[in-house]
Protein backbone atom coordinates (compact mmCIF):
# COMPACT_ATOMS: atom_id res chain seq x y z
CA UNK A 1 0.00 0.00 0.00
CA UNK A 2 1.45 3.81 -0.99
CA UNK A 3 1.36 5.75 2.04
CA UNK A 4 1.62 9.84 1.78
CA UNK A 5 2.85 11.36 4.99
CA UNK A 6 1.36 14.72 5.99
CA UNK A 7 3.90 16.77 8.06
CA UNK A 8 7.42 15.75 8.55
CA UNK A 9 8.45 16.33 12.33
CA UNK A 10 9.66 13.77 14.61
CA UNK A 11 7.13 10.85 14.47
CA UNK A 12 7.20 10.63 10.77
CA UNK A 13 10.54 10.27 10.89
CA UNK A 14 10.26 7.41 13.19
CA UNK A 15 7.17 6.01 10.31
CA UNK A 16 9.38 5.84 7.63
CA UNK A 17 11.89 3.28 9.52
CA UNK A 18 8.19 1.68 10.89
CA UNK A 19 6.79 0.96 7.52
CA UNK A 20 9.89 -0.66 6.55
CA UNK A 21 8.60 -3.99 8.43
CA UNK A 22 5.08 -3.88 7.02
CA UNK A 23 4.23 -4.82 3.64
CA UNK A 24 3.47 -0.23 2.99
CA UNK A 25 5.90 2.24 1.27
CA UNK A 26 6.34 5.62 1.73
CA UNK A 27 5.88 7.44 -2.10
CA UNK A 28 5.25 10.98 -0.94
CA UNK A 29 5.54 13.77 1.68
CA UNK A 30 3.66 16.67 2.32
CA UNK A 31 6.47 19.54 4.08
CA UNK A 32 6.37 23.08 4.38
CA UNK A 33 9.69 22.81 6.08
CA UNK A 34 11.42 19.86 4.90
CA UNK A 35 14.90 20.75 2.97
CA UNK A 36 15.15 18.96 -0.62
CA UNK A 37 18.43 18.22 0.42
CA UNK A 38 17.16 16.08 3.66
CA UNK A 39 18.86 12.69 3.89
CA UNK A 40 15.58 11.11 4.17
CA UNK A 41 14.75 12.27 0.98
CA UNK A 42 18.67 12.05 -0.62
CA UNK A 43 18.15 7.91 0.34
CA UNK A 44 14.81 7.60 -1.12
CA UNK A 45 14.81 9.37 -4.62
CA UNK A 46 11.49 7.97 -5.45
CA UNK A 47 9.28 9.92 -2.65
CA UNK A 48 8.10 12.95 -4.18
CA UNK A 49 7.85 16.04 -1.81
CA UNK A 50 5.31 18.31 -1.84
CA UNK A 51 5.09 21.89 -0.46
CA UNK A 52 1.30 21.90 0.04
CA UNK A 53 -0.71 19.59 1.85
CA UNK A 54 -3.34 20.15 -0.39
CA UNK A 55 -1.07 18.70 -3.38
CA UNK A 56 -0.15 15.36 -1.30
CA UNK A 57 -3.87 14.50 -0.81
CA UNK A 58 -4.18 14.62 -4.79
CA UNK A 59 -1.40 12.99 -5.88
CA UNK A 60 -3.45 9.84 -7.83
CA UNK A 61 -0.97 7.51 -6.40
CA UNK A 62 -1.48 7.54 -3.35
CA UNK A 63 -3.99 5.08 -1.50
CA UNK A 64 -3.27 6.07 2.76
CA UNK A 65 -2.32 9.45 4.55
CA UNK A 66 -0.42 8.60 7.61
CA UNK A 67 -1.10 12.49 9.38
CA UNK A 68 1.62 13.69 11.81
CA UNK A 69 0.82 17.23 12.32
CA UNK A 70 0.54 18.68 15.80
CA UNK A 71 -3.01 17.89 17.23
CA UNK A 72 -4.70 20.57 16.68
CA UNK A 73 -4.26 20.45 13.10
CA UNK A 74 -5.51 16.54 13.02
CA UNK A 75 -8.88 17.66 12.56
CA UNK A 76 -8.78 19.44 9.56
CA UNK A 77 -6.83 17.23 7.54
CA UNK A 78 -8.65 13.98 8.62
CA UNK A 79 -11.32 15.65 6.96
CA UNK A 80 -9.81 16.68 3.85
CA UNK A 81 -8.40 12.60 3.41
CA UNK A 82 -11.40 11.19 4.22
CA UNK A 83 -13.84 13.86 1.74
CA UNK A 84 -11.20 12.40 -0.93
CA UNK A 85 -11.78 8.79 0.06
CA UNK A 86 -8.24 8.64 0.84
CA UNK A 87 -7.91 5.98 4.07
CA UNK A 88 -6.67 7.71 7.62
CA UNK A 89 -3.63 6.91 9.91
CA UNK A 90 -3.61 9.72 12.48
CA UNK A 91 -1.59 10.69 15.13
CA UNK A 92 -2.68 10.36 19.04
CA UNK A 93 -4.96 12.21 20.18
CA UNK A 94 -6.78 12.10 16.61
CA UNK A 95 -9.13 14.98 18.03
CA UNK A 96 -9.73 17.23 21.05
CA UNK A 97 -13.05 16.33 21.70
CA UNK A 98 -15.93 14.14 21.29
CA UNK A 99 -18.00 16.05 19.18
CA UNK A 100 -14.65 16.14 16.78
CA UNK A 101 -14.35 12.80 16.70
CA UNK A 102 -18.11 12.39 16.72
CA UNK A 103 -17.82 14.47 12.87
CA UNK A 104 -14.59 12.16 11.97
CA UNK A 105 -15.94 8.99 12.14
CA UNK A 106 -19.17 10.50 10.56
CA UNK A 107 -17.26 11.94 7.32
CA UNK A 108 -15.67 8.19 7.30
CA UNK A 109 -18.67 6.77 7.11
CA UNK A 110 -20.52 8.93 4.73
CA UNK A 111 -17.34 8.14 2.81
CA UNK A 112 -16.81 4.73 3.30
CA UNK A 113 -13.49 5.07 4.04
CA UNK A 114 -11.13 4.33 6.26
CA UNK A 115 -10.03 5.67 9.44
CA UNK A 116 -7.93 4.86 12.55
CA UNK A 117 -6.31 6.64 15.35
CA UNK A 118 -2.57 5.56 15.61
CA UNK A 119 -3.10 4.61 18.91
CA UNK A 120 -0.08 1.95 18.56
CA UNK A 121 -0.59 0.30 22.17
CA UNK A 122 -3.65 -1.13 21.13
CA UNK A 123 -1.92 -3.02 18.40
CA UNK A 124 0.54 -4.64 20.90
CA UNK A 125 0.47 -8.42 20.64
CA UNK A 126 1.07 -8.00 24.42
CA UNK A 127 -2.04 -5.85 24.87
CA UNK A 128 -4.46 -8.21 23.21
CA UNK A 129 -3.04 -11.26 24.97
CA UNK A 130 -3.69 -9.08 28.29
CA UNK A 131 -7.54 -8.62 27.37
CA UNK A 132 -7.07 -12.74 26.81
CA UNK A 133 -5.63 -13.19 29.92
CA UNK A 134 -7.78 -11.31 32.30
CA UNK A 135 -9.82 -13.38 33.49
CA UNK A 136 -7.49 -15.14 35.30
CA UNK A 137 -7.09 -12.87 38.08
CA UNK A 138 -11.28 -13.35 38.11
CA UNK A 139 -13.87 -10.00 38.68
CA UNK A 140 -11.57 -6.90 37.48
CA UNK A 141 -11.39 -4.69 40.53
CA UNK A 142 -8.68 -1.96 39.29
CA UNK A 143 -6.73 -0.89 36.78
CA UNK A 144 -3.60 1.33 37.65
CA UNK A 145 -1.75 3.34 34.95
CA UNK A 146 1.23 5.65 34.65
CA UNK A 147 3.04 7.61 32.03
CA UNK A 148 4.97 10.24 33.41
CA UNK A 149 7.86 12.00 31.09
CA UNK A 150 9.78 15.35 31.35
CA UNK A 151 9.80 17.33 28.56
CA UNK A 152 10.28 20.69 30.70
CA UNK A 153 13.51 21.10 28.41
CA UNK A 154 10.96 21.81 25.58
CA UNK A 155 9.36 24.57 27.64
CA UNK A 156 10.19 27.60 24.95
CA UNK A 157 10.62 25.95 21.97
CA UNK A 158 7.50 25.92 19.43
CA UNK A 159 6.54 21.81 20.83
CA UNK A 160 2.57 22.00 20.90
CA UNK A 161 3.84 20.26 24.22
CA UNK A 162 3.55 23.29 25.83
CA UNK A 163 1.28 25.22 23.82
CA UNK A 164 -1.42 27.04 24.91
CA UNK A 165 -3.90 25.70 22.99
CA UNK A 166 -3.28 22.04 22.60
CA UNK A 167 -0.62 21.42 25.10
CA UNK A 168 -0.39 19.35 28.50
CA UNK A 169 0.06 16.15 29.50
CA UNK A 170 -3.70 14.68 29.19
CA UNK A 171 -3.37 15.58 25.55
CA UNK A 172 -0.03 13.68 24.94
CA UNK A 173 0.40 10.73 26.71
CA UNK A 174 -3.75 10.52 28.00
CA UNK A 175 -4.46 8.54 24.91
CA UNK A 176 -2.29 5.81 26.04
CA UNK A 177 -3.89 6.00 29.27
CA UNK A 178 -7.39 6.06 28.72
CA UNK A 179 -6.90 3.87 25.33
CA UNK A 180 -5.52 0.70 27.42
CA UNK A 181 -7.95 1.34 30.31
CA UNK A 182 -11.30 0.85 28.32
CA UNK A 183 -9.87 -1.92 26.59
CA UNK A 184 -9.22 -3.54 29.50
CA UNK A 185 -12.67 -2.44 30.77
CA UNK A 186 -15.16 -1.68 28.06
CA UNK A 187 -17.84 -0.34 30.01
CA UNK A 188 -19.65 3.08 30.21
CA UNK A 189 -17.54 6.20 32.64
CA UNK A 190 -19.77 7.46 35.85
CA UNK A 191 -17.21 9.31 37.43
CA UNK A 192 -14.23 11.01 36.79
CA UNK A 193 -12.29 13.11 39.64
CA UNK A 194 -8.76 14.46 39.00
CA UNK A 195 -6.05 16.24 40.69
CA UNK A 196 -3.34 18.42 38.92
CA UNK A 197 -0.57 21.24 38.27
CA UNK A 198 -1.10 23.63 35.72
CA UNK A 199 1.57 25.92 34.19
CA UNK A 200 -0.40 28.54 33.07
CA UNK A 201 -3.28 26.74 31.08
CA UNK A 202 -1.30 23.81 30.33
CA UNK A 203 -1.68 20.78 32.47
CA UNK A 204 1.62 19.71 33.28
CA UNK A 205 0.83 16.69 35.43
CA UNK A 206 -2.91 14.99 36.36
CA UNK A 207 -4.33 11.96 38.67
CA UNK A 208 -7.08 11.20 37.19
CA UNK A 209 -10.01 8.44 38.57
CA UNK A 210 -12.19 6.99 36.78
CA UNK A 211 -14.94 5.14 38.10
CA UNK A 212 -17.21 2.43 35.92
CA UNK A 213 -20.44 1.69 35.48
CA UNK A 214 -19.13 -2.35 36.49
CA UNK A 215 -17.69 -0.65 39.91
CA UNK A 216 -14.18 -0.90 38.26
CA UNK A 217 -11.65 1.84 38.95
CA UNK A 218 -9.24 2.90 36.41
CA UNK A 219 -6.17 5.62 38.26
CA UNK A 220 -4.54 6.90 34.97
CA UNK A 221 -1.04 9.27 36.08
CA UNK A 222 0.33 11.17 33.37
CA UNK A 223 3.06 14.10 33.46
CA UNK A 224 5.34 16.29 31.10
CA UNK A 225 7.05 17.62 33.96
CA UNK A 226 8.56 14.32 35.62
CA UNK A 227 9.62 11.15 34.75
CA UNK A 228 7.97 7.83 36.70
CA UNK A 229 8.86 4.31 36.24
CA UNK A 230 6.09 3.44 33.78
CA UNK A 231 4.08 0.49 34.37
CA UNK A 232 0.20 -0.43 35.24
CA UNK A 233 -0.98 -2.81 37.54
CA UNK A 234 -4.25 -4.50 37.29
CA UNK A 235 -6.06 -5.93 40.25
CA UNK A 236 -8.45 -8.36 40.02
CA UNK A 237 -10.20 -10.66 42.98
CA UNK A 238 -8.34 -13.34 42.69
CA UNK A 239 -4.78 -11.37 41.64
CA UNK A 240 -2.73 -9.12 39.81
CA UNK A 241 -0.78 -8.61 36.58
CA UNK A 242 1.97 -6.54 36.56
CA UNK A 243 2.89 -5.02 33.19
CA UNK A 244 5.98 -2.76 32.81
CA UNK A 245 5.71 -0.54 29.83
CA UNK A 246 2.26 -1.01 29.08
CA UNK A 247 2.50 1.08 26.17
CA UNK A 248 5.30 -1.18 24.04
CA UNK A 249 4.29 -4.78 26.23
CA UNK A 250 7.25 -7.33 25.71
CA UNK A 251 6.38 -8.93 29.42
CA UNK A 252 4.23 -8.92 32.01
CA UNK A 253 3.53 -10.89 35.21
CA UNK A 254 0.44 -12.25 36.63
CA UNK A 255 0.89 -13.21 40.40
CA UNK A 256 -2.35 -15.24 41.65
CA UNK A 257 -3.67 -15.20 45.15
CA UNK A 258 -2.80 -19.18 45.64
CA UNK A 259 1.28 -17.91 45.13
CA UNK A 260 1.41 -19.39 41.56
CA UNK A 261 3.25 -17.13 39.15
CA UNK A 262 2.24 -16.77 35.44
CA UNK A 263 5.21 -14.88 33.11
CA UNK A 264 4.56 -13.69 29.46
CA UNK A 265 6.80 -12.90 26.94
CA UNK A 266 6.44 -11.22 23.51
CA UNK A 267 8.98 -9.89 20.43
CA UNK A 268 7.56 -7.20 18.90
CA UNK A 269 8.28 -7.50 15.09
CA UNK A 270 9.66 -4.12 13.69
CA UNK A 271 9.04 -1.37 16.32
CA UNK A 272 6.12 -0.36 18.38
CA UNK A 273 4.55 1.39 15.29
CA UNK A 274 4.69 -1.58 12.61
CA UNK A 275 2.03 -3.47 14.16
CA UNK A 276 -0.64 -0.53 13.73
CA UNK A 277 0.53 0.35 10.26
CA UNK A 278 0.33 -3.63 9.19
CA UNK A 279 -3.68 -3.46 10.69
CA UNK A 280 -4.43 -0.39 8.26
CA UNK A 281 -2.89 -2.62 5.33
CA UNK A 282 -4.50 -5.70 5.93
CA UNK A 283 -7.84 -3.92 6.67
CA UNK A 284 -7.81 -1.48 3.88
CA UNK A 285 -7.02 -4.28 1.44
CA UNK A 286 -9.93 -6.93 3.12
CA UNK A 287 -12.40 -3.78 1.99
CA UNK A 288 -12.91 -2.85 6.16
CA UNK A 289 -13.68 0.74 7.00
CA UNK A 290 -12.87 0.04 10.44
CA UNK A 291 -10.44 -1.53 12.49
CA UNK A 292 -11.69 -5.20 14.39
CA UNK A 293 -9.32 -4.45 17.23
CA UNK A 294 -9.61 -0.64 17.71
CA UNK A 295 -13.31 0.65 15.99
CA UNK A 296 -15.05 3.37 15.38
CA UNK A 297 -17.42 2.94 18.56
CA UNK A 298 -13.74 2.60 20.99
CA UNK A 299 -12.46 6.14 19.34
CA UNK A 300 -15.64 7.87 20.28
CA UNK A 301 -15.46 6.34 24.15
CA UNK A 302 -11.72 7.32 24.62
CA UNK A 303 -12.11 10.94 22.66
CA UNK A 304 -15.54 11.28 25.29
CA UNK A 305 -13.25 10.07 27.73
CA UNK A 306 -10.59 12.53 26.97
CA UNK A 307 -12.92 15.36 27.31
CA UNK A 308 -14.37 13.89 30.54
CA UNK A 309 -10.87 14.37 32.55
CA UNK A 310 -10.09 17.68 30.54
CA UNK A 311 -13.41 18.71 31.99
CA UNK A 312 -12.61 17.30 35.71
CA UNK A 313 -9.86 19.36 35.87
CA UNK A 314 -11.51 22.71 36.29
CA UNK A 315 -13.78 21.29 38.98
N1 LIG B 1 2.75 7.58 18.32
C1 LIG B 1 3.79 8.09 18.92
O1 LIG B 1 4.65 7.40 19.45
C2 LIG B 1 3.97 9.58 18.91
C3 LIG B 1 5.17 10.12 19.37
C4 LIG B 1 5.33 11.49 19.27
C5 LIG B 1 4.30 12.26 18.78
N2 LIG B 1 3.14 11.71 18.39
C6 LIG B 1 2.05 12.54 17.87
O2 LIG B 1 2.39 12.96 16.55
C7 LIG B 1 1.98 14.30 16.31
C8 LIG B 1 3.19 15.08 15.82
O3 LIG B 1 4.20 15.02 16.80
P1 LIG B 1 5.76 15.29 16.48
O4 LIG B 1 6.47 15.09 17.76
O5 LIG B 1 6.19 14.56 15.27
O6 LIG B 1 5.67 16.85 16.17
P2 LIG B 1 6.75 17.78 15.46
O7 LIG B 1 8.09 17.14 15.49
O8 LIG B 1 6.58 19.12 16.04
O9 LIG B 1 6.27 17.78 13.94
C9 LIG B 1 5.02 18.25 13.56
C10 LIG B 1 5.04 18.64 12.08
O10 LIG B 1 3.81 19.28 11.77
C11 LIG B 1 4.00 20.26 10.74
N3 LIG B 1 3.38 21.54 11.06
C12 LIG B 1 2.51 22.20 10.28
N4 LIG B 1 2.12 23.32 10.87
C13 LIG B 1 2.74 23.41 12.03
C14 LIG B 1 2.74 24.36 13.08
N5 LIG B 1 1.99 25.47 13.04
N6 LIG B 1 3.55 24.14 14.14
C15 LIG B 1 4.29 23.03 14.21
N7 LIG B 1 4.31 22.08 13.25
C16 LIG B 1 3.55 22.27 12.17
C17 LIG B 1 5.48 20.38 10.53
O11 LIG B 1 5.69 19.63 9.36
P3 LIG B 1 6.29 20.18 7.99
O12 LIG B 1 7.14 21.36 8.26
O13 LIG B 1 7.01 18.99 7.56
O14 LIG B 1 5.11 20.53 7.13
C18 LIG B 1 6.11 19.66 11.71
O15 LIG B 1 7.29 19.03 11.34
C19 LIG B 1 1.36 14.80 17.63
O16 LIG B 1 -0.02 14.77 17.55
C20 LIG B 1 1.85 13.80 18.67
O17 LIG B 1 0.93 13.57 19.73
C21 LIG B 1 2.96 10.38 18.44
Amino acid sequence: MKFGIIGFGKIARKFVASINATSGQVVAVGSYSLSAKDSYLQNNPAVRLYRNYDELLDDPEIQAVYIALPHAMHREWIIKALTRKIPVLCEKPAVLSGADMAEVLDEARKNDTYFLEALKTIFNEGTQKLVEDLPLIGKLEKIEANFCFDATFMKGSNSYLFDQVQGGALNDVGPYLIGFANALNKQPVVSVDSTCSKDGKIVTYFNSTVTYANGVVAILEGAIDQTKDRYALVTGEKGTIMIPMFNRITHYQINLDDKSVISRDFTINGDDMTMEIQALIDDVTQGKTQSGVYGFEAHQENAKLLEQINDSFDR
